[in-house]
């Protein structure tokens, strides 16, 4: 049965910071993950697989809610250090010229003016492939960084973000497609009467305008989204093109994706405009056994390194989890954070949460390429579309081969995935299916 393709993208867990620097197969060398070659090397490796996009995930502090200190996360580098993804995007652009470069920039870290202003760039110097990936923050030590005494409360951040959002387009906007004339003859650089200022009076944002730049080639770089809570899922149906998700379960996947489309419709938009691309971490091997193997490995890693996953829970939702007993079922947890992760921790141990990691309940996704190919074809007809970020939070040259030269292959095969780009800007790369 022929089955439509669906999107695949890459999801740049722990940023532009390290990666397996302490593992087997992380590099000869563990000081090389501030220098940006291996995030390169992905990225020209996603390109020649023909990957929609790569996103850059980005925080900008280093954390201390787990046992209110910074020692576990420096210790084990757990979500921080991280170097600045701006700096990062530009490596990749340089690099590739097809696929797409996502950015995440947070709302409550950059003035409006400055992001549009950031993006546009990004947009003109990769010929329309760049994306913001719009996160509102959620860590207070984040929000400390930058003047707050903690972060705003949760939903009010969308609020502020939906303000932000309209002020950002409307700069993006400021120069009309055809303002820069560049007329020599005549000596006109550019037509004023096609630039504006948007003289801008929000609740919380001001601006004058025009943006200091030109239209870029894309006018409105994509804006990616994760917004999991009922407040996050309305924001992302609102604003974003592609929307990634963290869903851990088949069902998870499909009310989450005809939730976010049926509130599309609402703000007068074609759900199929936006692309829902759900976060999975495949193990793919030579054979099932050896896959298997290393799943087990994955386990039995994390089982070794407990502290550093409940200092990962601890920063994504402000809960300090050292307070809870490992074998003991959580109560039902409220985060100022992120909403959606709490929620998926309920009811659970601890223990059972660092075993999952980032597995789909229904659906491991361990096994030959080939396996893993088919099961991914399956989990999408459930779920009705659009694709899947691929990541792996230990990235190595090793998976980067693994996936690229071993499970796209497959999914080609299969007729599921894109063999070659038809476009060179990432939102027609993101619309051809
Ligand atoms: C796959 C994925 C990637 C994310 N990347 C980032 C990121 O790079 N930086 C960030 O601050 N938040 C990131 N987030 C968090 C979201 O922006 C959002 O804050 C989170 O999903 C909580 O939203 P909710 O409270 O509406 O569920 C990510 C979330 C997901 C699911």
């Amino acid at each position: 049965m022929s089955q439509r393709p669906f999107h695949l993208a890459w999801f740049i867990s722990k940023g532009y910071g390290p990666k397996a620097w302490r593992l087997p197969w992380g590099g000869p060398n563990p000081a090389s993950w501030v220098k940006p070659d291996l995030l390169v090397a992905l990225t020209q490796s996603l390109e020649r697989a023909a990957f929609d996009y790569v996103m850059i995930e980005d925080s900008s502090n280093i954390p201390y809610t787990y046992k209110n200190s910074h020692e576990t996360y420096l210790r084990y580098a757990v979500d921080s250090p991280k170097l600045d993804p701006s700096v990062l995007a530009p490596f990749m652009i340089q690099a590739t010229s097809r696929i797409g470069i996502i950015t995440t920039l947070s709302t409550t870290e950059y003035h409006p003016y400055m992001l549009a202003r950031l993006t546009n760039t990004l947009d003109h110097v990769s010929n329309g492939r760049s994306g913001w990936n719009l996160v509102t923050g959620s860590n207070d030590g984040g929000a400390q960084n930058y003047g707050l005494e903690r972060q705003y409360p949760h939903d009010e951040r969308y609020e502020m973000a939906d303000e932000y959002v309209e002020l950002v387009q409307k700069l993006w906007d400021s120069w009309e497609p055809d303002a820069m004339v560049l007329d020599r003859d005549r000596e006109i650089f550019a037509d004023p009467t096609k630039v504006h200022p948007v003289h801008f009076e929000g609740k919380y944002f001001r601006s004058r305008g025009p943006l200091a730049a030109p239209r870029s080639p894309q006018g409105h770089p994509v804006i990616c989204q994760a917004g999991g809570s009922a407040r996050g899922r309305t924001f992302a149906a609102r604003w974003a093109e592609t929307i990634i998700s963290s869903a851990n379960s088949i069902g998870a996947m499909k009310q989450f994706r005809e939730d976010i489309r049926a509130q599309a419709k609402g703000f007068g938009r074609d759900p199929d405009t936006i692309k829902v691309l759900f976060l999975v971490a495949p193990i793919v091997d030579e054979y099932q056994d050896t896959a298997n193997a290393r799943k087990q490995a994955r386990i039995d890693e994390a089982n070794a390194h407990q502290e550093f996953y409940l200092a990962h829970m601890s920063r994504l939702t402000g809960i300090d989890f050292s307070k809870y007993d490992l074998d003991e079922k959580l109560p039902a947890l409220t985060s100022n954070g992120h909403q959606t992760v709490a929620a998926q921790y309920s009811g659970r141990t601890p223990r059972d949460i660092i075993r999952a990691g980032r597995s789909i309940r229904d659906a491991d996704l361990v096994g030959t390429p080939e396996h893993v190919a088919k099961q991914m074809c399956e989990i999408m007809q459930e779920v009705g579309g659009d694709g899947f970020l691929l990541t792996d939070p230990e990235l190595t040259r090793r998976y980067i081969a693994e996936i690229v030269d071993g499970l796209v292959p497959e999914l080609q095969k299969l007729g599921v995935a894109r063999k070659q780009y038809q476009h060179v800007m990432l939102r027609d790369n993101l619309l051809e299916f």
